[in-house]
């Protein structure tokens, strides 16, 4: 089951001020130029102070999206940034949402997710849900027990009409898979959780679930990459740290596009 686009971006954490960020999205636009034209979605997802540095630099259609949001307009929440406010930057049309980081590091909840997403949604973006288990719950076996979770609740009341427009994007990542620290997961074992995102996806939006493309992240590399993309339900990667410098995202995008197309990846979904 294949998506008739394939998937490609970076989240650059708390890395490269906003000079670098310009210079390597720069880069990366001409880099990938090129490939604006076959069905790649190329993204990048700087840190809020990059944004307006990113926004100003000619992008030939990579998207740009924010590493997270807070769910109201405006109000009393110290270091938060609000949809409206990114709106008016008027450069980014996507939104991270739930990276492990922040659910490890920062305390957020399921519930806090599915607000973002819903407001992220309402505002005119697309929503990045991340999801993923740590090692505790793999090592007790449920993986797919937290998968549920995260993705019932962060997607409640997300209407099937934003699901059919291609809104929300999932990404998998597993805690013990990123950074690193991380170990990068086998690749059987990705599908097999994709797999049941994708059941889930079709128990919640009966017809739609092929909508949302599931990419998968976590410690993805030149040695692991083209077997991730193989899998049956990998529509995309999420890259971090192997794709933070644009030689190295323009050519691991072009090694996942080549096996993507051989696995006959623009087929229906
Ligand atoms: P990594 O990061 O590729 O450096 O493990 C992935 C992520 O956090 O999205």
């Amino acid at each position: 089951m294949k998506l008739p686009r394939l998937f490609f971006g970076t989240n650059l954490k708390m890395y490269q001020t906003a000079s670098e960020t310009a210079a390597f999205l720069g880069e990366l636009a001409q880099l990938t130029a090129d490939l604006r034209e076959e069905p790649v979605v190329r993204f990048v997802i700087p840190s809020f102070p990059s944004l307006p540095a990113a926004g100003a630099v000619e992008r030939n259609g990579i998207r740009l999206g924010a590493q997270n949001m807070h769910w109201e307009n405006a109000g009393q929440y110290t270091g938060e940034v609000s949809p409206l406010m990114l709106r008016d930057l008027g450069c980014i049309d996507l939104v991270e949402i739930g990276h492990s980081e922040r659910r490890q590091l920062f305390g957020e909840t399921s519930q806090q997710c599915n607000q973002k997403v819903l407001s992220a949604l309402a505002n005119g973006f697309t929503a990045l849900l991340c999801v993923g288990e740590t090692a505790a719950e793999k090592y007790y076996s449920i993986s797919d027990e937290t998968l549920a979770i995260q993705l019932k609740v962060g997607l409640a009341d997300v209407s099937p009409a934003e699901i059919a427009a291609g809104r929300v994007w999932i990404a998998y990542e597993p805690v013990w898979a990123i950074g690193v620290n991380g170990k990068p997961a086998p690749p059987a074992y990705v599908q097999e959780r994709h797999q049941r995102l994708r059941l889930l996806l079709r128990e919640l939006y009966p017809g739609q679930c092929c909508s949302v493309p599931l990419l998968y992240g976590g410690s993805v590399n030149s040695e692991n990459a083209s077997a991730y993309i193989g899998l049956e339900d990998v529509d995309g990667l999420f890259v971090g740290r192997a794709a933070w410098n644009a030689p190295a995202f323009d050519a691991l995008l072009r090694q996942v596009y080549a096996v993507w197309k051989e696995k006959g990846g623009s087929g229906p979904c």
